[in-house]
């Protein structure tokens, strides 16, 4: 092979590594410029895991008169004034009794079977414009708050990791266990709608 030949060669490929290695590197760690480390207070807010017997709930507490201030200032303007729903957002009280019903309206009262699961999806969901942001005092305030209104508990009782668990949701029994085999035997389905009978676990 001639030189001069030898050395376009040469000089193509290493064009093409030294190319390579850098679009790796834009690729890897500067890829469009977005995004930031989250901070420690960030992933601390977010780091909860809520189970249905209350494990893994978080310090903190508060009461439905409290709730009913958060409630206002961050949910009543999708959710309505008193959790009757908008178009902007679902109904969150009432409806209990109808889920058999050919008009079934599904609510934090008349559906949900563990309040903790209540408390876990408002703290991580809502507000759906600001997710994540709430506080966990401001969760179990909130949460207090639909639980009074939907008359699950009295506008006085506290509601923290202790109590929490023990609320007992009027729709509790109507879900019946998931029988897949590969779904696990704690798993609850949501049947269809007319399971009135109900299979508590
Ligand atoms: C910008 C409008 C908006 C705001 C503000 C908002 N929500 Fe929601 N919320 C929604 C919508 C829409 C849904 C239905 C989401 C879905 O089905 O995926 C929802 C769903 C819910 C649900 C589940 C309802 C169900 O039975 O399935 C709860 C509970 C809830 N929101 C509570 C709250 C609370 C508490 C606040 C205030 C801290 C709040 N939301 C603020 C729009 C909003």
């Amino acid at each position: 092979m001639p030189r001069k030949m030898f050395r376009k060669i040469f000089l193509v490929a290493l064009c093409f590594v030294v190319c390579g290695a850098l679009h790796a590197q834009t690729g890897s760690d500067k890829q469009a410029g977005l995004g930031r480390p989250a901070s420690a207070e960030e992933v601390k807010q977010r780091d909860v895991t809520t189970l249905p017997n209350g494990a893994g709930l978080p310090d903190g507490k508060g009461t439905a008169a409290q709730g009913e201030t958060v409630y206002r200032d961050k949910c009543a303007a999708c959710h309505g004034p008193n959790g009757e729903g908008s178009p902007q957002g679902t109904q969150l009280v009432g409806g209990v009794g109808s889920l058999a019903s050919d008009n079934p309206v599904r609510t934090v009262g008349s559906y949900w079977p563990y309040a903790t699961s209540v408390w876990d999806y408002i703290h991580r969901a809502m507000p759906l414009n600001q997710p994540g942001s709430l506080s966990a005092d401001d969760t179990y305030a909130v949460t207090a708050f639909l639980l009074n209104r939907n008359k699950i508990i009295e506008a006085s009782e506290v509601m923290d990791k202790e109590s929490l668990p023990k609320v007992r949701m009027p729709n509790r029994d109507g879900f019946i266990p998931d029988a897949r085999p590969d779904v696990g035997k704690g798993s609850l389905s949501t049947g269809n709608g007319k399971n009135k009978k109900s299979q508590a676990r």
